[in-house]
């Protein structure tokens, strides 16, 4: 049987479905509510708040399918498994089933829905720790399933245990399963995870911890379960197949390199997966409205592009990037957000190729130069090759690499922040960063970006302002809204003041759950999108503001202190930006 990525999508929903799961939906790779990431990278990634404890407006069980952006491995890109786009099947249990439902259901689904014999599959189990014991009873439950003793391995930590989402929160043992898979060799009696030819396929974290901010773990009063399923992996066993590249998720896309350079994948598989992979991530993420740029997500896109254009070259390929694109819109053609953006997505891989296409060639040479006869480039080369060939660190280091040469970072860094050209913090550093964080200072920034949003509005006496974007850090927010010119200095205080006002007469925030229609009814403001098939959560502050949002929100104003704007400017065409702080 031919597995498409389609049909197994299909299959995950409509069995967690059957067991009583709502379907959420697949989000935008650019998280809406959490600021401390740059995309998402699991599909947990939406239900962090939920994860806390907040009651979802689905109920406790859930299920999607989940576009992700996966950096931290990027290195691994290049060989047959490891992708910085990738589809991530997830069910969840928001204090419902645990170990027991987790595990039966992955194991039913498995073995009956995909018919894979549970002669080929093997899992792991959390060893233990000083902060959580050994956990023994998921390996009682995968044996009492049919799974030998012989196939369960205890790893530690570093394997089998996963999160918190940020610095405190819910984390827990995972219990993760392998499959076999050589077709012509039947399965070693003994698992070995080491072994490659064991694949990972699913990923079940058993959250029944949260880490405080002392660094203890506490029982939860809530047990979630987070599961995660790749589904490029997963077609690529069903199929049969060595090599995700092989699966429809990429063949097309290898086929074109193939025959723009004239070369043969089997012979140049690292540098076609390089270029593969990062395309479709590319296009995924103008899709999300990301242009390439310095900063933040657009700098993760730039990178990816111009580490594709590189390898490009390497199999002797030229603009190129936009023809390589063209296979990834009729593979995921039911991704909207492609279809509708597919001009504007190829312009943007050509316009960006053609700025790189100026300096590469010269930044070759000048590199050339720079590491002739040489055991480390200096950070202040590395800071030239960055700023007047647009070569990104991460570039500079993989080609000093390859010649066996360092890169001082430590040199380069200073270099970066005396020219302040860019926070390497707020861009490079998140490219590798793990997951969400709700702290107390994101969260109480959060409820000063809805009481800012609403101050707007009342004082330029303006009903149409929208948030066009926000990102907060524990230290500061940034709201983006529709204005057209300046704001003046009279009206920048007037808004502070009608913050602190409402801060200073300690408004409860309330959080109610209501269909969209009444949120619409009632006047609440935020992105009336179809989420939730039309359940969505209510935070309001008195009459003052009222917002669709997931929160997390603090529950009375009294508790942010003082907002001080910071800092107005404008952000693009029709749209300012202010940064604020509370003090
Ligand atoms: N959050 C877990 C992971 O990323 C399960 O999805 O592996």
């Amino acid at each position: 049987m031919n597995w498409t990525r389609k049909k197994l999508i299909k299959k995950y929903l409509e069995f967690f479905k059957s067991k009583s799961h709502k379907e959420i939906p697949n989000v935008s790779l650019v998280p809406e509510n959490d600021p401390t990431v740059l995309f998402n990278t699991a599909g947990m990634q939406q239900l962090v708040p939920f994860l806390l404890g907040q009651p979802h407006p689905l109920g406790k069980k859930l299920v999607n399918n989940q576009k992700c952006i996966r950096t931290k491995d990027i290195e691994e890109v290049g060989d047959t498994t490891h992708h910085t786009f990738f589809e991530m099947l997830g069910n969840w249990s928001l204090g419902d089933y645990f170990k027991k439902g987790a595990i039966e259901m992955s194991f039913e689904f498995l073995t009956k829905n995909l018919k894979i014999p549970k002669e080929r599959l093997a899992v792991t189990c959390f060893k233990g720790n000083r902060n959580s014991p050994r956990d023994e009873e998921s390996a009682k439950i995968w044996i009492s399933l049919g799974i030998i003793k012989e196939r369960i391995v205890f790893l530690p930590k570093e394997d089998n245990f996963w999160g918190p989402a940020g610095q405190t929160g819910p984390c827990g043992p995972s219990t993760e399963i392998f499959y076999w898979k050589l077709k012509d060799v039947p399965a070693p009696k003994e698992f070995d995870s080491d072994d490659e030819n064991w694949v990972e396929i699913w990923n079940d974290v058993l959250m029944e911890y949260v880490k405080e901010n002392k660094g203890n773990y506490n029982l939860s009063k809530q047990k979630n379960v987070d599961t995660g399923m790749g589904v490029e992996r997963t077609i690529a066993i069903l199929n049969g197949l060595e090599d995700d590249y092989l699966t429809e998720t990429f063949k097309p896309i290898i086929e074109k390199i193939e025959k723009l350079s004239g070369k043969k994948y089997s012979e140049n598989k690292k540098a076609m997966r390089i270029i593969a992979d990062h395309i479709k991530a590319a296009v995924f993420i103008i899709a999300d409205s990301v242009s390439p740029s310095n900063a933040e997500q657009g700098y993760v896109l730039r990178r990816l592009i111009r580490r594709l254009i590189r390898y490009g070259r390497e199999l002797g390929i030229q603009n190129f990037t936009s023809k390589i694109a063209e296979p990834v819109f009729s593979i995921y053609d039911d991704y909207s957000e492609l279809q509708k953006n597919k001009k504007q997505i190829l312009q943007e891989l050509e316009k960006e190729e053609e700025n790189f296409n100026l300096t590469l060639e010269k930044g070759l040479s000048k590199f050339n130069k720079i590491s002739r006869n040489k055991k480390e480039i200096s950070g202040e080369e590395a800071f030239l090759l960055y700023q007047s060939y647009g070569f990104p660190l991460e570039m500079t280091i993989e080609l000093a690499k390859e010649k066996n040469i360092k890169v001082d970072e430590k040199e380069f860094e200073k270099e970066f922040k005396k020219h302040q050209k860019l926070s390497r913090t707020a861009s490079v550093g998140k490219f590798k960063s793990g997951l969400a964080d709700s702290s107390e200072g994101t969260t109480k920034l959060h409820t000063a970006t809805h009481l800012l949003l609403a101050a707007l509005k009342k004082v330029l006496k303006n009903d149409s302002i929208i948030q066009k974007g926000s990102n907060i850090t524990p230290e500061r927010l940034r709201l983006d809204f529709s204005f057209s010119r300046k704001l003046t200095k009279e009206e920048l205080k007037k808004v502070e003041d009608l913050v602190n006002v409402q801060i200073q007469k300690s408004c409860k925030v309330v959080r109610e759950e209501m269909s969209l229609e009444q949120a619409k009814k009632k006047g609440a403001i935020g992105i009336f999108d179809e989420k939730y098939n039309g359940r969505v959560s209510v935070y309001s502050v008195e009459d003052f503001s009222k917002e669709i949002c997931a929160g997390p929100h603090i529950q009375n104003t009294k508790e942010l202190g003082k907002f001080k704007i910071k800092k107005e400017s404008s952000s693009s065409a029709g749209v300012r930006r202010i940064k604020g702080i509370l003090i």
